[in-house]
């Protein structure tokens, strides 16, 4: 029988949680690692052929591992009890009434998991958290189990960020650019953090995995995300420029990406960025700024959201403009719905707000995503804030083809980069389309002048053509 060294439990069966923990089990043959979670339907599809998170070499790696050293369960209290360390990868969505609505994290699942915890432990733990969270909430965590820790069980409590970006999440965890672990500096703290390094140690290098205390390490989650973000919304706010000017946004990324200082990733303009992430960790550091009263460093932040949302009202905009300023019955291609290529995942996709307002004017959509399954669009579509039932199904087709999309539609946008974007048939396309014909290029991925020469008129993100 299998007699593991070192026993994981991970809280969360999402997209952090699941890829992460299958990595973890899939270097570490001396390690079991459960991945547990309350939703059962979660659980089951985990366990099935059919895994309920999209991500390139993601199957390989768990079906290299599961049923041998990588579990997936919904007995929660079992697993966290069995366990040596455990994950906490729970969402923390921002919340939506309340305190802090709008921006601050809605930290309820991460206590009640907190609060599993220290229910049913009856041996001590090393308690890890891994989703995003904002500062201090170790802290929290903390309160809660010391509250119910004795002398026979303590708690030690570590934060190791996830910085994994979907759609390159295995690449990413398998060569990660850091593992950060953030601890306290007693001499607990520091086992506790050499217990968690030594996972790692099986196939990250040592100058790699960096310490640092709590703060710095939930702050810096936080702060990687904030500077990505910023990234592209300083491009996308060039953009703008470009596209009133003639300068060419793709020529300005690359010039500028040249220079060392700078470098030339996150420098790609879009429609806006989108993901669980960057919005709500942004809103949570703009959050924390003003309550602990610097309100113009809040104010720098936010605007880094408020460019965003303008980026998609801007595009809507030109698209209106284009279309001899009324959409309103006309016939609308989306091309692709999740927030980046290579995911299903559709949380804060630029694709929603677009089309929001797309419906707001009354035209008809039809979309075609390759990997977001259509009730997540028909869920995503009818929220109370994007549109009502009836105005989705008197507007709202899907399509498990671009070219059965494109049909009889007045406009292709182009909201996702998906690569297969780049190779299709855009002749063919033309021909069975109203005309004039037009392409709304919001990844600046097509050849603008191949689209052209077919007879399209084009507009993209960032050039004046
Ligand atoms: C800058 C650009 O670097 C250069 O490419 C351009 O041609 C001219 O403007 P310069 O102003 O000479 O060059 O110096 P630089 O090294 O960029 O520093 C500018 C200011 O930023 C200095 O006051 C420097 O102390 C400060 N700085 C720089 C920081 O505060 N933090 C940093 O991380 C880097
Ligand atoms: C991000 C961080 O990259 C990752 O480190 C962190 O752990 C989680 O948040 P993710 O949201 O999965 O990852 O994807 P990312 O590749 O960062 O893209 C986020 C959004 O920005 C997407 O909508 C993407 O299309 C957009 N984007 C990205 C751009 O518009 N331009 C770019 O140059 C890069
Ligand atoms: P992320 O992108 O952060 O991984 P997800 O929403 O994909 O977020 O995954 C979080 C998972 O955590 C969900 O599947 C949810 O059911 C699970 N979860 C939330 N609270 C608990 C809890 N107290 N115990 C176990 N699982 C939980």
């Amino acid at each position: 029988a299998f007699s593991p060294k070192l026993k994981i439990c991970c809280i969360g069966a999402g997209y952090v949680g699941g890829p992460s923990c299958a990595v973890i089990a899939y270097k570490c043959p001396d390690i079991q690692v459960t991945i547990v979670d309350i939703n059962e339907q979660r659980i089951k599809e985990w366990n099935s052929d059919n895994l309920p998170v999209y991500e390139p070499g993601l199957d390989e790696i768990v079906f290299a591992c599961r049923g041998k050293n990588l579990f997936f369960s919904s007995d929660v209290d079992f697993h966290i009890n069995e366990a040596d360390l455990i994950f906490v990868s729970v969402n923390t969505p921002t919340k939506k009434s309340g305190l802090g609505a709008g921006f601050a994290s809605d930290l309820a699942y991460l206590e009640s998991a907190t609060r599993r915890i220290a229910k049913v432990a009856t041996s001590s733990k090393i308690v890890i958290e891994k989703s995003t969270v904002p500062c201090k909430t170790a802290e929290s965590m903390r309160a809660i189990l010391d509250a119910n820790s004795n002398d026979l069980i303590r708690f030690d409590i570590l934060s190791n960020p996830e910085f994994l970006a979907e759609g390159t999440a295995i690449n990413d965890l398998l060569h990660p650019d850091r593992v950060l672990i953030g601890s306290l500096t007693t001499p607990e703290g520091i086992r506790a953090r050499s217990v968690l390094a030594s996972v790692y140690e099986h196939w990250v290098p040592k100058e790699k995995i960096i310490t640092a205390n709590l703060w710095s390490s939930e702050l810096s989650k936080l702060a990687a995300n904030a500077l990505l973000a910023q990234r592209i919304s300083s491009i996308n706010s060039l953009s703008a420029i470009c596209e009133a000017t003639g300068a060419d946004v793709d020529e300005v990324a690359f010039a500028c990406g040249l220079d060392s200082r700078i470098g030339p990733k996150f420098l790609k303009a879009s429609v806006g960025f989108g993901g669980s992430c960057f919005q709500k960790d942004i809103l949570n550091l703009v959050y924390l700024s003003e309550s602990l009263n610097l309100p113009e460093v809040a104010a720098y932040w936010n605007q880094v959201v408020i460019m965003n949302e303008y980026q998609k009202e801007r595009f809507t905009s030109r698209i209106i403009k284009s279309l001899f300023n009324t959409i309103t019955n006309k016939n609308l291609a989306i091309f692709g719905f999740a927030f980046k290529k290579n995911t299903g995942d559709t949380r804060e996709s630029a694709a929603i707000t677009l089309i929001k307002y797309f419906l707001r004017e009354n035209a008809n959509v039809r979309i075609y995503d390759p990997k977001v399954p259509k009730e997540q669009i028909v869920r995503d579509l009818t929220d109370p804030e994007v549109a009502s039932v009836e105005k989705f199904n008197q507007r709202v087709q899907m399509f498990d083809c671009p070219y059965e999309a494109a049909k009889g539609t007045d406009a292709i946008v182009i909201v996702t980069e998906w690569d297969e974007f780049k190779v299709l048939d855009y002749q063919k396309i033309y021909g069975e389309m109203n005309k004039p014909a037009f392409v709304f290029d919001g990844r600046s991925i097509v050849d603008y002048n191949v689209l052209k020469k077919i007879g399209f008129k084009v507009s993209v993100v960032g050039k004046a053509i």
